[in-house]
């Protein structure tokens, strides 16, 4: 069911510092960062041949990684992202079998304009996963 793998999403206590990380250490091509003020994060998006890392900085008082970021003060992966066809009947064959959907189940917007929905980590090995309908 699952598809390519979009990206994989890092949180970061420093911007400036993990894009450094990631151009001049590791050679990659890093964006500016990007301000998403509906996410409640700043990103800075890592063009791999193969796929993405999206370095993500909390933005404003109610960002859904803040809490993340206060548990792993050095920054760490806060989520993976797979592609899949149809995302509602991803969720609806994983909910049939059990499987936790976060949230109400309605897909929403994610940083890419597409629709997106997580998936609980205890019912995927320790893992928060992001579904984006590609
Ligand atoms: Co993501």
């Amino acid at each position: 069911m699952i598809g390519k793998l979009n990206h994989i999403a890092i949180v970061v206590p420093d911007l400036d510092a993990a894009s450094t990380v990631y151009r001049d250490l590791l050679g990659a091509v890093v964006s500016k960062p990007v301000e998403m003020p509906e996410h409640g994060v700043t990103t800075v998006f890592v063009e791999l041949p193969n796929s993405k890392i999206e370095l993500l900085l909390p933005l404003g008082e109610d960002s859904p990684i803040t809490k993340f970021l206060g548990r792993n003060p050095t920054g760490g992966v806060h989520h993976i992202c797979y592609e899949v066809v149809d995302i509602m009947l991803a969720r609806d064959r994983l909910t049939a079998k059990g499987a936790r959907v976060l949230g109400n189940g309605i897909p929403t917007l994610g940083a890419h304009n597409k629709p997106v929905l997580f998936l609980h980590p205890k019912d995927f090995c320790g893992t928060l996963i992001e579904l984006e309908q590609a």
